[in-house]
């Protein structure tokens, strides 16, 4: 396979300065004066594809930003792989702590990236990662060695929550037929330690309002005879965990499916340091819920957290104020068999329930998503496996992951498919954060390893068809 090396050295530099052009373009969906920037950058992606050798690559409408499609369909008895990402990206604030401009690119080595990583908004998550199939699909057009049909699907809302994609993927069925899904938006444990994540949590967002007084108040006139909503939603808050930090909220674990002593024995084994963890947190201890192991608690358990928690004075200075009202976003992420709508609905309960009778309270659910694990004995996961193998000179480890993308469990619901998570990133990449980072040596990687998959999977397909 020394095409595949032989055609990224011989566009290295092309390959980094086309990711740049995209970084350079504020996609923030969630951003309304960020418009004509996703807009910008949807163009640019269907053109890159077009570009790369794609037979057909369009901006379809969604009602909401449009999915870049593309596919190259050389043989109808061949399989065929869907590649997913999205060319949107997370709001770049705190912009005062970034150390250069989020969306000026520019190479920087790090104790983790020796070889010198790119920062910028969605280096990692998800332009770096998704590029990468871009141009492997571009090396294996031009070198003549594409072996499966392939189908390309950028959408531009994941970091709102995918709005419009339920609608798009049950319109276009037919269209999005694969065997595969491929993605590269997760993480691998690190680069001596390859890995490939076998499952994602689910989430349901929320947000709450308390309201206190019909108006704000003179803290010194009315204060302490009056509930004031922030000292009421701190408290409520604090009580959705208990001693043990397990999440209060009745029936809220009643569908988790626990694990046997020896899966999870097996998800221990997966290296973790924890000295490392604290020290790149700068955290004295790790936290979490009683009885598990910190890989546990981001993998296999489900979690509340508070996003955001506004209201009342927070300008410059004193004002002595008694607010009326009161906000917060929680988030909770959800493990295999719990069901975003029915952990809505335990939460709208329990949060009505607890609230006293000084305040009333309005919960609104943001969106929500299902948990999956996806299958380590198929064709297409051995496929990763030995690709990651070949590139990387040791096989990857299986591990679950932390993070959400609702998208999996529509596919695997819509189109009936399953997903492999190949994803290339850090869990200390900076993702959704300031700073976000994304390795030169991962992104090459990246581009060598999915050629490797893209043949294994050809092979091993026709074998097990025989
Ligand atoms: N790429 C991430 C998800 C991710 C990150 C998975 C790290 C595994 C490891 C994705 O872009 C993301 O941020 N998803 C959101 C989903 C939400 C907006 C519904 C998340 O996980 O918070
Ligand atoms: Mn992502
Ligand atoms: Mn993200």
């Amino acid at each position: 396979m020394e095409k595949i090396k032989t055609y990224i050295d011989a566009n290295r530099q092309r390959f980094l300065d086309e990711l740049f052009e995209m970084l350079r373009m504020p996609s923030v969906s969630a951003d309304p004066a960020q418009k004509e920037n996703v807009l910008k950058t949807a163009a640019f992606v269907r053109e890159k594809l077009e570009q790369a050798g794609a037979d057909q690559a369009e901006l379809c409408d969604t009602g909401g930003y449009p999915v870049v499609y593309a596919e190259k369909i050389i043989d109808k008895n061949l399989p065929t792989v869907l590649i997913y990402g999205h060319y949107d990206v997370q709001p770049p604030d705190p912009l005062e702590l970034w150390d250069t401009p989020p969306f000026e690119p520019v190479i920087r080595k790090t104790a983790e990236h020796p070889d010198g990583a790119i920062f910028a908004r969605g280096a990692c998550d998800d332009k770096g990662q998704f590029y990468m199939h871009v141009k492997a699909f571009e090396l294996m057009v031009r070198t003549g060695t594409l072996p499966c049909n392939v189908k390309f699907m950028i959408e531009g809302e994941e970091e709102v929550g995918s709005e419009h994609l339920e609608g798009f993927v049950t319109e276009n069925r037919e269209r999005l037929q694969a065997d595969v899904v491929l993605i590269s938006d997760t993480a691998m444990i690190s680069m001596k330690h390859p890995s490939l994540e076998t499952g994602l949590r689910g989430m349901a967002y929320m947000e709450v309002e308390v309201t206190g007084p019909n108006r704000d108040l003179h803290s010194g006139v009315y204060g302490g005879a009056v509930a004031n909503p922030i000292n009421i939603l701190c408290k409520m808050i604090a009580s959705l965990h208990d001693e043990e930090n397990r999440i209060t909220i009745p029936g809220f674990y009643d569908e988790v499916v626990n694990l046997s002593a020896a899966e999870r024995d097996q998800l221990n084994k997966a290296p973790f340091d924890e000295t490392g963890y604290k020290k790149d947190l700068a955290i004295r201890q790790v936290w979490g819920e009683k009885g598990y192991t910190s890989i546990e608690r981001t993998g296999i358990r489900p979690t509340l957290d508070v996003n955001g928690i506004w209201g009342g004075y927070t300008g410059e200075g004193a004002k002595t104020v008694l607010p009326s009202k009161a906000h917060a976003k929680i988030s909770m992420r959800l493990v295999p068999n719990q069901q975003s709508k029915t952990i809505e609905r335990l939460f709208q309960d329990h949060f009505r329930n607890i609230a006293p009778e000084s305040v009333t309270v309005k919960v609104t659910a943001l969106h929500g998503g299902e948990a999956v694990v996806t299958p380590t004995d198929s064709v297409a996961y051995q496929a990763a496996s030995k690709a990651i193998e070949e590139t990387f000179g040791k096989k990857p480890i299986p591990t679950r992951g932390g993070g959400s993308i609702p998208i999996v469990a529509l596919f695997e619901k819509e189109l009936d498919v399953k997903t492999v998570l190949m994803g290339f990133g850090l869990d200390s990449d900076n993702l959704h954060s300031p700073n976000e980072k994304y390795g030169l040596f991962n992104f090459y990687k990246g581009i060598e390893t999915i050629p490797h998959f893209f043949r294994h999977f050809a092979e091993m397909s026709r074998a097990s068809a025989r």
